[in-house]
């Protein structure tokens, strides 16, 4: 008999950060257990959700963590950060602040992060192209500048989620 742990090759700790309310929760939900919720709550402390995948044919287990964006709700920095092997750093692609605040976030990973972390930036919310206030050139220019992987995605339709995650995933492998 095999337990499920038994097969599980890597354990890889991914960390959302960015900004409250541009859909960090929401796009670790969708990723996984395939969930969205219109009406989430600001998170409160750290929450982690696992899922595990297939990679060059090992099995790889996502452990990924999510805390608040709102300062006040935050969780101790250093212990969510620790052994942390890739981030994902998100603003909402409706909300310029969101993505003038991505250096602060960066910022923070330098601080607190292994330096060898892998961190892809993700424009959330690219279901609503009528209300954009964050051109896709200028993160793509922002990303290039500051080395980071990026993807536009939506995690009320699922577009780019899994592709983003999986990316995130095989770059760490
Ligand atoms: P904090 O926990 O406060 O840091 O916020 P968060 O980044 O976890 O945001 P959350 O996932 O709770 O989502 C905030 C709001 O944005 C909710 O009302 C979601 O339904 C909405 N939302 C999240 N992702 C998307 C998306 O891809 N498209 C649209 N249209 N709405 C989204
Ligand atoms: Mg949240």
């Amino acid at each position: 008999w095999q337990g499920e742990e038994a097969e599980t090759d890597y354990v890889f700790k991914v960390v959302v950060v960015g900004d409250s309310a541009v859909g960090k929760s929401q796009l670790l939900g969708r990723f996984a257990k395939d969930e969205f919720f219109f009406d989430s709550k600001p998170t409160i402390g750290v929450e982690f959700q696992t899922r595990t995948v297939t990679i060059k044919r090992k099995q790889v287990k996502a452990q990924i963590w999510d805390t608040a964006g709102q300062e006040r709700y935050r969780a101790v920095t250093s212990a969510y950060y620790r052994g942390a092997l890739g981030a994902m750093l998100v603003y909402d692609i409706t909300r310029r602040p969101t993505f003038d605040h991505v250096a602060r976030w960066l910022d923070e990973l330098q601080a607190h992060a292994d330096g060898s972390i892998i961190i892809m930036l993700i424009g959330n919310k690219s279901d609503l192209t009528e209300k954009r206030a964050v051109p896709t050139d200028d993160a793509i220019a922002f990303a290039e500048e500051q080395g980071l992987f990026f993807s536009e995605a939506s995690a009320l339709n699922g577009e780019n989620v899994e592709k983003a995650f999986l990316q995130l995933l095989e770059e760490i492998y």
